[in-house]
């Protein structure tokens, strides 16, 4: 049976219309939460919000938002606050290009910066002081296991990660006291379109799709890739009653993947 933890409350998912993001907005509406779905892509929101189990009360929506920077931030906010007090914002968004970390442009530094953190720490201000009110409020970023372990190949990546969970570290004790909590959800190898193309991206370096996907699996002490169902269920837990104390923390759900604590 699925507890309906969400019952009444409203989320904001961002990066809503398919992988992580979509599992993340199934995962809080089977627990009974409405849910605002935001992507670039109207019709692929479309289709994800038809995906979702109906709320407990009011009604799921999408909303069109090109969450590069912070711009987008007011619109979508107001949208997202129209019905009623958002509780939960889930910021998701596209991974930056692969690549050295030596060979990126600095450009692609501060657009990954404005990606990840701008447009999260403008969703945060616009929607941490409904949460406030109503005493109860949770912040889940999605992040990835690099913030722990630097993962070759992804140098722009690394570098925002680690910016990200200092930020969020920062803001758990700073809306601890109202009963706002602000955690990470460290993704390992998760099966989505993003894996997919980076597992492309590594075999154009002159190996197969298969010695690649194997090399992969063999670092995973579980033996296999992750479901995004398994996100989503970390993320609904963690948005939770039954997660209030928990905040500041990097939860890896990787199949035991990241080498250090
Ligand atoms: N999958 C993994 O194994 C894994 C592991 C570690 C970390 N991560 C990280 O987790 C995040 C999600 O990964 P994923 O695998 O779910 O990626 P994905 O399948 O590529 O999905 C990305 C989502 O973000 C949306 N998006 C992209 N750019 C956007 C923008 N500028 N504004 C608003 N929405 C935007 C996309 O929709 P639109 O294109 O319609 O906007 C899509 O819904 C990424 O940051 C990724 O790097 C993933």
């Amino acid at each position: 049976m699925i507890e309906p933890w969400l019952e009444g409350r409203r989320a904001l998912v961002c990066g809503a219309s398919q992988g992580l993001g979509l599992a993340c907005a199934v995962a809080l509406a089977r627990r009974g939460a409405a849910v605002v779905l935001a992507a670039r892509s109207g019709p692929a929101l479309a289709d994800a919000v038809a995906r979702l189990p109906p709320p407990s009360a009011g009604a799921h929506a999408a909303v069109v938002a090109d969450l590069s920077g912070p711009d987008a931030a007011d619109a979508l906010a107001q949208a997202a606050l129209r019905d009623g007090p958002v509780h939960v914002l889930i910021n998701n968004n596209g991974g930056p290009a692969p690549g050295a970390a030596l060979a990126a442009d600095p450009a692609a530094y501060a657009a990954a910066f404005a990606a990840h953190l701008l447009s999260a720490q403008a969703l945060v201000q616009r929607l941490a002081p409904g949460m406030r009110r109503e005493r109860f409020g949770r912040i889940v970023n999605i992040t990835s296991t690099s913030l722990k372990a630097p993962i070759p190949g992804l140098g722009v990546s690394n570098a925002v990660r680690g910016a990200v969970a200092q930020w969020a570290k920062t803001l758990a004790a700073e809306l601890a006291p109202d009963g706002v909590t602000v955690n990470n959800v460290l993704p390992g190898f998760i099966a989505t379109a993003r894996l997919r193309a980076l597992i492309g991206s590594r075999a154009a370096g002159g190996e197969t799709v298969d010695q690649v996907e194997r090399e992969m699996l063999a670092s995973i002490p579980a033996g296999r890739f992750g479901d995004p169902a398994e996100i989503g269920s970390a993320v609904a837990f963690l948005c939770s009653p039954l997660a209030g104390y928990i905040t500041g923390v990097n939860l890896p759900v990787d199949g035991g993947r990241t080498p250090g604590l």
